[in-house]
């Protein structure tokens, strides 16, 4: 399953790939909003520093398919290779998937709730679609259930599309997708450090460094032998 982040704050992202296995980032127009400054000059950053192979996702504004298109054609002339479009699957959405994939320009598909969004995205040529985890279940939902269900929904059908999914709020969700297969799973930071963080694997590490250290000395480690 690949991880991205899904973040626009270039330290945090630097400090996400300092110690996280992650190969790329996602945004959405309310995380660039949370930045203040002008999008693009934000996502070239991003860029930048993450590199051109990996994976950037930035989300159209326009309503209307023409002008998601229009949208989309800049934010891939801004932002180079391995930029996924972002689409919201609506009526509109699903229109500008069809005319994006006709142009060769990759889309993810966005905003998904339900299983029948995930399907028509894919089927209209999204590489992926977003199902948005924790806000299905917000809804009374099960979002993983639901993420689970169009990842099986796309194999089945033959669809070249993987899920990449998305709005978590626990590593429980992430975990459960990572088993299932999913193709993608974008993460916030806090929720990524949430993977690790473990009181009980600090104190075996401590008892361990305390053993050697009565063994040897204080502060002593192996290099210093
Ligand atoms: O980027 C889309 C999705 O990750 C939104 O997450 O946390 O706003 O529900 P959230």
């Amino acid at each position: 399953m690949r991880l991205l982040i899904d973040n626009a704050n270039l330290e945090l992202i630097k400090q996400m790939y300092e110690y996280y296995p992650v190969d790329g980032v996602t945004t959405n127009p309310s995380i660039l909003a949370k930045e203040k400054r002008p999008p693009f000059e934000v996502l070239r950053e991003i860029r930048k520093w993450i590199g051109p192979e990996a994976d950037l996702h930035a989300q159209v504004i326009a309503r209307d398919a023409e002008g998601m298109v229009t949208d989309a054609e800049r934010i891939c002339r801004e932002l180079g290779e391995n930029t996924f479009v972002k689409i919201p699957v609506n009526r509109e959405g699903l229109k500008a998937t069809k005319l994006l994939y006709a142009k060769g320009i990759r889309v993810t598909g966005t905003a998904v709730y339900t299983r029948m969004q995930g399907w028509l995205a894919g089927k209209a040529g999204a590489s992926y679609v977003a199902p948005y985890v924790n806000r299905i279940d917000n809804l009374g939902g099960c979002g993983v259930q639901t993420a689970k269900d169009i990842h099986d929904m796309l194999r089945k059908n033959n669809i070249a599309c993987d899920i990449l999914a998305a709005s978590f709020k626990n590593s429980q969700q992430v975990q459960e997708l990572a088993l299932y297969g999913a193709g993608a799973a974008t993460v916030s930071p806090d929720v990524m450090e949430g993977f690790i963080r473990n009181t009980t694997v600090d104190s075996a590490v401590d008892a361990f460094i305390s053993d050697f250290e009565g063994l040897t000395s204080p502060g002593m480690t192996m290099a210093a032998l």
